[in-house]
């Protein structure tokens, strides 16, 4: 445990390294991202920033990379950032590997009204049986517009996001409302569920979804009925988590679904981690899954929780601790790419400053500090890869808050 006079003297750092990172800031927005290019940086570029197309600020990233491209989600919040401001899920796209991103457009709401969409989730579902859909994105959020209970919803793609799906309701029963992530979905590599689900479900292929123009104005469409527009695919088993336990007051719990379907129907695994929060799951290299945990600072450690799975997902042991992972109680995110495990947060155990992402290469997550991307004020990330295979992160960060713009990095390789 610090002293007290030891965590005055981290407090007064914190805040010196805040007065330099304001100085930076005044003097050009170009020059603060052109000085991320440090280390293992390649690349650093701004996606959102608040303000843009009269949006008070853009909150809790998710990334995708299909056809060549990045696409970047995000909650747009309108009348102010808070949690509760009405909300659209928008996005951009980069075809350049993240150093220029496209105009925004919106996935779901329309600027007005008090419609609350919130948690968008991207899994890029590959399915190798099918012509008519082989790379498949899958974006879910909640629409909590009305008091609980709220509802999973998602809308899919099967050309790297240029027409999507209408809007579906996901049934994630016994659950309803679950907040994902923040951060993305994952699809097993490694067995077990890595292979193709064994026997194909349908003769029949998937039929292109709706040219519905993207910004469309959701309510206007005609109610699709569920899962209409999909056949079942064969593909190998996709995985998610979230945040539940809004509903009826309860404190919140993680938990993990899964689907062997592409995403057309999930089951949730009976596992519920109570008091642990925001979460992403990534499958080490001898095939157990990882779930990765904010909590409130439940150990001694004030560092994240995390729990195994070793089949496929289904059930689950621990909470266990790292505490390598310290963290202030925020989101975090998680990959594996390659070699090497990604692990990206605010690397404090009292304050969302000093993103940085840490790297382990063997299935014992034994953590190392890879890169320091912002010694500001810095809150949630995302972290993901390019076309070009690199690890990137997209996270929220700012001179005097951390929720001023969505900065973007693609990373040298760490193995
Ligand atoms: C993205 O990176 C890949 C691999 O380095 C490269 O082949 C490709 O040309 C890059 N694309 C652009 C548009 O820079
Ligand atoms: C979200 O919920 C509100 C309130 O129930 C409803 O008016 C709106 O149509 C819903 N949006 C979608 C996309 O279903
Ligand atoms: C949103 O607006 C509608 C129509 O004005 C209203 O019925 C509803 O109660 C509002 N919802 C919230 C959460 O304020
Ligand atoms: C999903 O749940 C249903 C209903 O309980 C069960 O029949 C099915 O076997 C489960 N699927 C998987 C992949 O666990
Ligand atoms: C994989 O490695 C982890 C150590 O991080 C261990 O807990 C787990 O049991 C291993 N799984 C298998 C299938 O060996
Ligand atoms: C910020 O994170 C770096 C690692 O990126 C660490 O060495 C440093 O101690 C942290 N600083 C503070 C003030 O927590």
């Amino acid at each position: 445990m610090a002293t007290l006079a030891q965590q005055a003297l981290l407090l007064l750092a914190v805040a010196a390294v805040a007065v330099v990172v304001d100085v930076t800031a005044t003097t050009t927005a170009t020059a603060a991202a052109t000085a991320a290019v440090t280390g293992v940086v390649r690349r650093a570029s701004t996606v959102f920033r608040a303000g843009e197309a009269s949006y008070s600020c853009f909150r809790v990233p998710t990334i995708a990379t299909v056809d060549g491209a990045m696409l970047v989600f995000a909650e747009a919040r309108r009348t102010s950032c808070a949690d509760q401001s009405p909300k659209d899920i928008v996005y951009k796209r980069s075809h350049d590997n993240g150093t220029t991103w496209s105009e925004l457009a919106r996935l779901v709401g329309n600027h007005k009204g008090n419609h609350t969409y919130r948690n968008p989730y991207a899994t890029v579902v590959s399915q190798p049986g099918s012509a008519a859909c082989a790379t498949k994105l899958v974006v879910g959020f909640v629409n909590s517009t009305l008091p609980e209970p709220w509802i999973n919803q998602h809308r899919w793609s099967c050309n790297g996001g240029k027409t999507w799906s209408s809007i579906e309701r996901v049934n994630l029963a016994p659950w309803e409302g679950v907040l994902a992530g923040p951060g993305t979905g994952i699809q097993l590599s490694t067995p077990p569920h890595a292979a193709l689900a064994t026997a194909p479900r349908s003769a029949g292929g998937v039929v292109p979804p709706s040219s519905a123009a993207v910004g469309d104005e959701p309510e206007s469409k005609q109610q699709q009925p569920l899962h209409s527009l999909q056949r079942q695919q064969r593909a190998a088993r996709i995985l998610g988590c979230g945040a539940t336990g809004y509903h009826a007051g309860h404190s919140m719990n993680a938990v993990v679904w899964y689907s062997d379907d592409g995403g057309v129907t999930f089951n949730v695994s009976s596992s519920v981690f109570a008091q642990m929060q925001e979460c992403q799951v990534v499958q080490l290299w001898n095939g157990t899954l990882v779930l990765n945990m904010r909590n409130s600072h439940l150990n001694a450690c004030r560092c994240r929780a995390y729990a195994l799975s070793h089949d496929g997902g289904v059930t689950w042991e621990g909470p266990y601790w790292a505490p390598q992972l310290i963290e202030p109680v925020c989101s975090a995110g998680l990959i594996r790419l390659g070699g090497a495990l990604y692990f990206s947060n605010p690397h404090s155990a009292s304050h969302r400053v000093n993103m940085t992402v840490q790297v382990a290469t063997s299935d014992d997550m034994r953590w190392h500090v890879y890169q320091q991307l912002w010694p500001g004020p810095a809150a949630y990330s995302v972290m993901g890869h390019t076309p070009a295979s690199e690890p990137c992160i997209v996270y929220e960060r700012g001179s005097s808050s951390p929720y001023e713009e969505l900065a973007f990095a693609a990373l040298a390789p760490a193995n």
